[in-house]
């Protein structure tokens, strides 16, 4: 039977349908949460993910600032507008766009956020607060995962979870998530070997592996929930995901598009959190 496919982006949509509610409450107290986005460099996928990050917040209320700089600014001179960010009260969330030049420390840029304004969860303290189970910010993409998951209404406790893909914002905080819903997690990457013999046996599979197209029929046990995180560009300009779609969807009870699986989710995951930031701040 062929997969149901899972529209993140009506999710997305029904999720920010209630942000826009929760802000226009906000908004009555005298409260309007503020997201600020750092780019650095005129990488265009990176100003692609920036507009759509605008666009979200626009479409819940949200007022969002966009500070652009030239691929050659120093890590000095990055370090001291994340300093004035962190002090200026009308800033709620500071997300810098990942990947930085070679010559920026990402490591030293995350760390200089506000951990209460690192709507990214990103930050070591946010990481640590994940791992330890505590209230914090959540990586987006991960959580957007996670709320997929739970939309198709698959309960993820006991299940057979496969992770392929170990980077630190999606493949290492995923799995956690997937564990701390009581899946049993298995995570793969690029040196595993017989993948199948993994992917066969998941009820639930993640792909972030940024390879296009390289998770077929051949690796998917009939009727898993299938969750393709990958977004590549292939020679015909056209937007991929990791999964070959029109296979997978023939064995799989849940699959998710590229685009519009994934990406809407990580975008509202990130609302979400810079209006729980300004909730929080406002106290
Ligand atoms: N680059 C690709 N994905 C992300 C993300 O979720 N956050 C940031 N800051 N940069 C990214």
């Amino acid at each position: 039977m062929a997969a149901t496919i899972l529209q993140g982006k009506e999710v997305a949509q029904s999720i920010r349908a209630e942000l826009a509610n929760e802000v226009a409450e906000l908004n009555k107290q005298g409260i309007v949460p503020g997201l600020t986005v750092v780019i650095v460099g005129d990488d265009p996928a990176s100003h692609s993910y920036v507009r759509g990050k605008a666009k979200g917040c626009e479409e819940v209320g949200i007022s969002s600032e966009i500070i652009m700089k030239d691929a050659d600014i120093t890590e000095e001179e990055l370090l001291i507008i994340i300093q004035q960010l962190n002090e200026n009260p009308n800033v709620n969330g500071i997300l810098v766009q990942l990947p930085l030049p070679a010559h920026i420390s990402e490591h030293a840029v995350i760390e200089a956020i506000a951990p209460e304004k690192d709507v990214d969860g990103f930050h070591p303290i946010s990481i640590g607060n994940m791992v330890l189970g505590n209230e914090t910010m959540l990586p987006c993409t991960p959580h957007g995962i996670i709320e997929l998951i739970k939309r198709t209404g698959t309960s993820m406790a006991g299940k057979h979870a496969v992770v392929i893909g170990r980077s630190n914002i999606v493949g290492k905080p995923v799995s956690l998530l997937l564990q701390q819903e009581n899946a049993t997690v298995t995570m793969c990457h690029s040196r595993t070997q017989n993948l199948e013999d993994y992917t066969q046996k998941a009820d639930i599979l993640v792909v972030a592996t940024g390879r296009a197209h390289m998770i077929g029929k051949e690796h998917v046990k009939p009727g898993a929930v299938v969750i393709d995180v990958g977004v590549n560009r292939i020679e015909t300009g056209k937007l991929v995901g990791d999964v070959k779609f029109d296979e997978v969807k023939e064995v799989a009870s849940f699959l998710t598009p590229v685009p519009g699986g994934v990406g809407p989710m990580t975008i509202t995951m990130l609302l979400k959190n810079t209006v729980v930031a300004a909730k929080k701040q406002a106290k």
